[in-house]
């Protein structure tokens, strides 16, 4: 893959297909754009109509090149793809871009016409980066290739960045370089039909010249896949994503466990966090974290100082940092001192440090040379409103003199000046990022906050216990065999027990007679369920009847549920399920339910009447840890009630964290089910006393693994 992908990034001789005489088409600004980046290899137009381009020799077709070609640029109209794509694998080359458009995007005419042309590159044995791309860009000096037909030829930097889509990506790049942003690679990957954002991922993971990955997603091709890939990548580089829209899975999730549960939703940016991945909301945070990214270490802790020659912008800072999880602990005394000393005594010494509108370079030289030793502070942002009477350039010199040498990340704020003043190109010259509104220096100081803490998070280990996995294979083929999509009752009960689960055996009864003897073997108070008819939700039918103490009451008990029964004509055999009663715990939920685009994710929450009001579940993709598991149980709302509220027992946490990791190695064991739903686990502080009494399972069909 590495030495595929090279071919794109460090190709020696590049055609453009579709090359053009003709100003503003993006076959001649293409060339152009080859040029003007001092390509460091050959480039050889291709147009079957012109005999130069832009002063170089142009070819017919790519089979009239001379030498040989490792990468191809493909900008003809959508019905000569194939053909052009065909000859390009005739003549030898390794990787083909195709910007063209009309493709996957554009409905079934155009998958159809998607697949064909991918058959070709397969055939040829190429790899394809588009179509409906806008190029690729790799500024390394050694190699300096932009194919791509974009106003912008990006400046070197350390940022890798992989866009979805083609306009934003450009958009993306333009703005970059107005503040400053530099990258290494651009890859936009359009409709993603051969190589997919994953593929660029883990070619970014191991590029040398690449420090941060930026991507614009709209889709996951390969959720399963990117969560993987991103997990192995976050260890070396961090990645930023902007990636909006929430995934329905929680929906149907939920809804499966209690019907009262529809409706909630799973932020697919959870799911994203959980793989290291930094999500940020909007491209202009993505900005915002980039440029910060770029010039300042992350902070090492949360507390932040806010020094302001104007009050509005140091409340708005303020209110902003808080809202975000930030912390802003007051000057210390020694820092107080030193400051009187120097700064007017109109200024207010605190967290934020107003020096009033008089305050001009040295009194920001001043207050951040002291603050930039006061220990009490990981992070300081300076707030500078500028009025017309005092040197934008000037003010930006003694912000970065006085933070000089500070281990402290810096973020500044010029406001009211746009984008492109004089003042915040001198701070980014000085390696200071600087932003127009506080609220976005403070966002990006907290995005920045979060993300070093959830590195340092420990990630856990992947347990794996010794179960017995035949028993399972057993129980779904006979499921299987039967018809049946779904295994609820006793068999439900043996596939957690195989796994290790502790749950609540049965005992079964088809007269009230063999009732009685089987709570008096199981012991009082018991309860009883319906069995025969199977039925999956049978509370729903009055199916189920709890802390039976006497023999009488089981008797009874049990002609109440045939009754029912017969009540809703159901026929055939009537039996009982009876278990021990368990007391004393709280119940809880545990789960998995399959995300279309996610896969499998593991759900825990507070079972029974909780569940329906606090709506309180958490979500893990696979592979979950034990530390995963445990933050999982932390993260509930209601934690505190499974934590011992108000005086009563904690529930066994380290029970519910074992069961959770054996649940997920069931699942990462057997595809075959699509749901499971463990409703009610029953967690009680006692070890011995912590029990699924119910379970089911939902088979996929065998033709959808
Ligand atoms: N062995 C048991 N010990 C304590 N409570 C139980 C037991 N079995 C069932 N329950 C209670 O009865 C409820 C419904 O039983 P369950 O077997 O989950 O049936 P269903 O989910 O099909 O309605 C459970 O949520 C739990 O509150
Ligand atoms: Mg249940």
């Amino acid at each position: 893959m590495q030495q595929q992908l090279d071919a794109f990034f460090r190709p020696r001789s590049v055609a453009v297909i579709g090359a053009s005489t003709k100003k503003g088409t993006i076959g001649r600004e293409t060339v152009r754009n080859m040029l003007l980046a001092e390509f460091n290899g050959k480039v050889f137009p291709v147009n079957p109509k012109a005999s130069v381009i832009l002063s170089i020799k142009a070819y017919s077709t790519i089979l009239d090149v001379p030498d040989a070609v490792d990468l191809a640029i493909v900008i003809v109209p959508k019905d000569h793809v194939k053909e052009v794509v065909a000859q390009c694998g005739e003549k030898g080359v390794k990787g083909v871009v195709v910007i063209s458009a009309g493709f996957s995007e554009v409905g079934r005419e155009g998958r159809k016409r998607e697949q064909e042309v991918l058959k070709v590159v397969r055939e040829y044995g190429m790899r394809m980066i588009g179509p409906n791309c806008f190029g690729i860009v790799n500024t390394h000096p050694d190699v300096c290739l932009n194919a791509t037909f974009g106003k912008t030829y990006p400046m070197p930097g350390r940022i890798g960045f992989i866009t979805q889509s083609g306009a934003m990506g450009e958009a993306i790049v333009n703005v970059a370089h107005d503040l400053g942003i530099g990258f290494s690679i651009v890859a936009s990957i359009g409709n993603k039909a051969d190589i997919s954002s994953n593929d660029l991922l883990e070619y970014l993971k191991t590029d040398p010249d690449t420090d941060m990955i930026l991507m614009y997603l709209e889709n996951f091709g390969n959720p399963r896949n990117f969560t993987k890939i991103a997990r192995e990548v976050v260890r070396f580089k961090p990645i930023v994503a902007v990636k909006s829209g929430r995934t329905k899975l929680g929906a149907k999730a939920a809804s499966s466990h209690t019907g009262a549960l529809a409706g909630l939703d799973v932020g697919v940016d959870a799911l994203l966090e959980q793989t290291g991945v930094m999500r940020v909301d909007t491209v202009e945070e993505l900005f915002d974290v980039a440029q910060a990214m770029t010039y300042q270490p992350l902070p090492k802790g949360n507390r932040v100082a806010v020094v302001t020659n104007a009050g509005g912008p140091g409340i708005l800072a303020t209110d902003a940092l808080i809202a975000n999880g930030m912390e802003m602990p007051s000057l210390s005394a020694a820092t107080v001192k030193k400051l009187k000393k120097h700064i007017s005594a109109e200024a207010s010494f605190a967290n934020p440090m107003d020096m009033v509108a008089g305050a001009g370079g040295r009194e920001f030289r001043i207050t951040l040379e002291a603050l930039k030793n006061d220990r009490k502070y990981d992070a300081i942002v300076p707030i500078f409103v500028p009025p017309i009477t005092i040197d934008q350039i000037e003010v930006a010199e003694c912000i970065a003199d006085g933070l000089a040498g500070t281990d402290k990340t810096v973020l500044a704020c010029f406001m009211g000046v746009g984008l492109e003043s004089a003042g915040m190109d001198q701070l980014r010259k000085r390696g200071i990022p600087a932003y127009i509104f506080p609220e976005a220096a403070a966002k990006t100081l907290s995005n920045m906050y979060k993300y070093r803490e959830r590195m340092l998070h420990p990630r856990g280990k992947v347990r794996t216990y010794k179960v017995d996995m035949e028993k399972v294979e057993r129980i779904v083929a006979e499921a299987r065999d039967s018809g049946s999509d779904s295994i609820v009752g006793e068999p439900a009960i043996d596939i957690l027990r195989a796994y290790g689960i502790s749950a609540a055996p049965y005992r079964y009864a088809s007269s009230a007679e063999q009732a009685v003897k089987a709570a008096t073997a199981l012991g009082y108070p018991v309860v009883m369920k319906i069995n025969t008819p199977p039925i999956l939700h049978k509370t729903e039918v009055g199916g189920v009847m709890v802390d039976l103490r006497t023999d009488k009451e089981v008797r009874s008990a049990f002609r109440t549920l045939r009754n029912r029964i017969e009540e809703h004509g159901e026929e055939g055999d009537f039996s009982v399920a009876m278990q021990k009663m368990i007391t004393g715990g709280i119940e809880t939920v545990m789960g998995m339910s399959t995300d279309p685009q996610f896969g499998p994710l593991i759900m825990f929450g507070l079972g029974g009447i909780y569940v329906e009001v606090m709506k309180d579940v958490s979500f893990r993709i696979l592979p979950l840890t034990d530390q995963g598991a445990r933050d999982m149980i932390r993260s509930l709302r209601s934690f505190p009630l499974l934590n011992g509220f108000r005086g009563a027992p904690a529930a066994n946490q380290e029970v519910l964290v074992e069961t959770l990791l054996r649940l997920s190695q069931l699942v990462r064991d057997f595809h075959c089910f699509s749901e499971i739903d463990i409703n009610p686990f029953i967690a009680s502080p006692d070890k011995k006393d912590c029990a699924a009494v119910d379970a089911r399972f939902i088979i996929r069909p065998t033709n959808d693994q």
